[in-house]
């Protein structure tokens, strides 16, 4: 076999051993190490999965009109987002797929730059890497330089939870529009805002309802507690949006019938994404004064679904500390070379087992 892309080692195999310790807990462990959603998908959901359980046939990979309509009218009313023509929404396999090969479906190459946040979401760089770009990582501020043709945005961002004001979305905008370069910003924790709301980037105080060259990228994994289901969607800049659609068509890469119906009806119903949200609030409430109570600075996390922390310590030395008390979390080296003194402790648990975590870091 040829070899593929060079991409970075899978971090989480690095957790391994820390992961293994953990469990060795009497109270048993608490995983706060991934993102992923714990609390049952909502009933309404579930419901409208099973409508098409029966169909035997292909589904359409622009995604039935309805799910097309259902995005719009959320992207209005949750984000006060206007103007997307409901031609220009593409229900994608999850977002990590999306993220994973924009720059290969986008036609990038070897000659093009992929500019990601310094700490950033390590698929923003495999899908870089798939497509054998180059990457570069921007501190925020910071310009990318001449030659990039793809920006990834990520506010909240995973893993700081840092928020940018719509004036800085609208900065990173026109710095990508002048380098030459499209847009993705990355939306996937929007509905879950803390101290400070966050904007998405087709919102008008960042362009004006002048969406050329920016892509939203939304995922129904944390707002819906879909990641089981594999949803989202992509939209913004029509035109681009047709040229996904042309090669996902041609690459079969079709969200599921059922799936779809799934997508239309968590985007129609906001009451559960409020639900999911207090959850997700409560847990933080119980976690972030434990952290401070032991000593732990929480940088950003003003919004989404981490607490980046730091003792001032090596990461992996906060992360063994955790691995004692059998809770498991995501050492800040797996997001880029320069968050060394900081792990990310995910909202992602049972009410119960958050109690114990606060409990057993507290002790
Ligand atoms: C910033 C960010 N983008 C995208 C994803 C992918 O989510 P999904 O593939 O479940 O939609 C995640 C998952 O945790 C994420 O943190």
């Amino acid at each position: 076999m040829r070899k593929g892309p060079a991409l970075p080692d899978f971090p989480w195999d690095a957790l391994a051993d820390h992961a293994a310790k953990a469990r060795t807990h009497p109270g048993g462990v608490v995983d706060l190490s991934m993102g992923t959603p714990v609390d049952p998908v909502p009933r309404v959901i579930q419901e409208a999965l099973a409508t098409k359980a029966h169909e035997p046939g292909y589904p359409t990979t622009h995604g039935t009109p309805e799910l097309r309509e259902a995005a719009v009218a959320a992207m209005a009313r949750r984000f006060g987002v206007t103007g997307i023509d409901p031609a220009a929404v593409l229900p994608t396999i999850g977002s990590k797929e999306l993220v994973a090969w924009l720059p290969k479906l986008l036609g990038l190459g070897s000659d093009d730059i992929v500019a990601i946040p310094a700490v950033a979401y390590p698929t923003y760089e495999v899908g870089a890497r798939i497509a054998g770009c180059a990457v570069v990582r921007l501190e925020d501020g910071e310009a990318p330089p001449a030659g990039t043709s793809l920006v990834w945005l990520n506010s909240p961002s995973n893993p700081t939870g840092r928020v940018l004001s719509a004036s800085a979305m609208r900065s990173a905008v026109d710095a990508a529009r002048s380098a030459g370069a499209i847009v993705a910003s990355d939306e996937c924790y929007l509905t879950l805002p803390w101290e400070s709301t966050p904007v998405s980037a087709l919102h008008s105080s960042v362009v004006d309802g002048d969406f050329d060259g920016v892509l939203a990228v939304h995922s129904l994994s944390k707002s819906s507690c879909l990641a089981g289901y594999r949803a989202g969607f992509v939209t913004g800049d029509a035109e681009l949006v047709a040229g996904l659609l042309g090669i996902r068509k041609h690459a079969g890469m079709i969200v599921p019938r059922p799936v779809q119906a799934a997508i239309t009806a968590a985007l129609s119903d906001d009451a559960h994404v409020e639900v999911q949200k207090a959850r997700y609030g409560a847990r933080r409430e119980v976690l972030l004064p434990a952290l401070r109570a032991a000593g732990f600075t929480v940088d950003h996390s003003e919004a989404g679904l981490y607490l980046w922390s730091t003792r001032g310590e090596d990461a992996w030395e906060t992360t063994a500390w955790f691995a004692d008390r059998g809770i498991v979390v995501a050492p800040g080296t797996f997001y880029g070379p320069t968050s060394t003194k900081h792990v990310r402790i995910a909202l992602t648990a049972s009410d119960e087992r958050v109690a114990a975590a606060a409990e057993r870091i507290t002790a």
